[in-house]
């Protein structure tokens, strides 16, 4: 398994693009199981998760290529209805492809997507929405088996603005004639681009001044040419890196307005932010960092994905703040972690309480998801002297070539596999 080395005490300095988003590419692949038609979807990043999203594809009966960012998709044979437990267990989203599946062909049978490091992940939201719809949902040895006789438009309040029940069910949707409303569904800047992807397709599909999504069900929908908007993920984690390493950095090709409540914190914390049309540049401002308590929630409130980060950057804060996760139930495995760096954090389940210390310690730690993973590394950068991040293959899924980014921002890190290197 591959491992980063980095040998941290330098200031992140200069200039990186940054890629489309991960939480968008994956939903408009799938959006592509909705028709026969051809598919290209511009901006993909190359990751993990998308390499999976395409083997799907293919097993499904999509013939997809893959080039310079850019996917193509088009029709082979007629659609298998089912996925493979091997991939299922390797990416959660692939549960994602029951909705359109459902659409199309009145049934899908999908492997119970296990848990994760994060937390339990139940597709409960995802069921009631299905039935709701009019089908029928059990669970056999493992799979959810969906069938429906008939498919018919209906409202339904998601308990819980779940971001895959709400693409989940904006797919079915898509396909079923009369008007469906999601209310309560996810508002996360992904779905909006999913919501897009559909418009593109022909769905007549948008987002109420309430946040409802209202589909007004197409029988057939076009292809599509659509192009992923940027990550607002990885532009949150790299502004993090920057600011944690006291650096000066710009990040082109990026959406400020996606996210505003980081760049608020950031600034409430002493940085100096400026941001253009595509752009957000990052400096150290007032000389030590201030801390500031953050919650996360669903958009706009604080990301989920980027609390991981924040705490390895409130671990450096002159004096307490505390972070409360409030969307998974066990989203701070990277805490352990930053703690054999130095860092002087206690945590009670999902509230953690972080004491500023002056700087991390060198050591060898261990990625146990995506974001703890970029976590470790921001504070490996950070740390004077060599550290090593175990288990990189957990960020590949989500940071598009992340030590060459980090190399053309002056960082010493690069990517070492102990075996090969025997
Ligand atoms: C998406 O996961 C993202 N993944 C996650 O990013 C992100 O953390 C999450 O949304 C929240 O923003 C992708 O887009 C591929 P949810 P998803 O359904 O859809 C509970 C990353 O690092 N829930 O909004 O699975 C659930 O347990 C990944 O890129 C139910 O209880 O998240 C969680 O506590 C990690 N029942 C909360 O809702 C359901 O049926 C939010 O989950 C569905 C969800």
């Amino acid at each position: 398994m591959d491992r980063f080395i980095i040998k941290g005490g330098r200031k992140l300095k200069g200039a990186i693009e940054i890629s489309g988003s991960k939480n968008a590419a994956l939903p408009v692949l799938m959006c592509t199981l909705l028709t026969d038609e051809p598919c290209i979807i511009n901006r993909v990043p190359d990751l993990r998760d998308v390499r999976i999203t395409i083997k799907i594809l293919e097993e499904l009966g999509k013939k997809v290529s893959y080039d310079k960012g850019t996917v193509t998709v088009a029709h082979k044979h007629k659609l298998a209805t089912a996925v493979s437990h091997d991939l299922v267990k390797q990416m959660r989203a692939s549960f994602w492809v029951a909705g359109p599946l459902l659409a199309r062909f009145k049934k899908a049978a999908i492997p119970l997507p296990g848990g994760c490091a994060i937390g339990v992940r139940p597709v409960d939201i995802h069921l009631k929405g299905f039935e709701k719809l009019g089908a029928k949902c059990a669970t056999e040895r493992g799979n959810v088996v969906i069938k429906a006789k008939k498919l018919s438009a209906a409202k339904i309040i998601l308990s819980f603005p779940s971001v895959g029940a709400t693409l989940n069910l904006m797919m079915c949707a898509a396909l079923i004639k009369g008007t469906t409303v999601l209310e309560n569904a996810a508002r996360e800047p992904e779905v909006d681009d999913v919501i897009k992807a559909l418009q593109s397709m022909g769905a007549s599909i948008g987002m109420d001044e309430h946040g409802h999504i209202i589909i007004e069900g197409a029988g057939k929908l076009s292809g599509m040419n659509h192009t992923v908007i940027a990550d607002r993920i990885e532009t949150g984690t790299y502004l993090l890196a920057a600011a944690a390493t006291r650096g000066d950095v710009l990040l082109k090709e990026c959406n400020p307005q996606h996210n505003e409540i980081l760049l608020e914190y950031l600034r409430e914390a002493g940085f100096n932010i400026e941001t253009g049309e595509s752009g957000i540049s990052i400096s150290a401002g007032a000389k030590k960092i201030k801390p500031v308590n953050i919650k996360t929630a669903p958009y706009p409130g604080f990301a989920t994905d980027l609390q991981a980060p924040w705490m390895t950057l409130m671990c450096l804060c002159a004096g307490a703040a505390d972070v409360s996760e409030d969307i998974f139930e066990n989203r701070f495995m990277h805490a352990p972690e930053l703690v054999r760096m130095g860092a002087d954090i206690i945590i009670d389940k999902t509230a953690a309480k972080i004491t500023g210390v002056k700087n991390f310690t060198p050591a060898a730690v261990m990625a146990s998801d995506l974001r703890g993973g970029a976590a470790l590394v921001i504070a490996a950068l950070c740390a004077r002297g060599a550290s090593e991040v175990e288990r990189v293959y957990h960020i590949d899924r989500g940071y598009e070539r992340m030590e060459e980014k980090l190399v053309g921002l002056g960082a010493n890190i690069r990517r070492f596999n102990p075996v090969s290197a025997e």
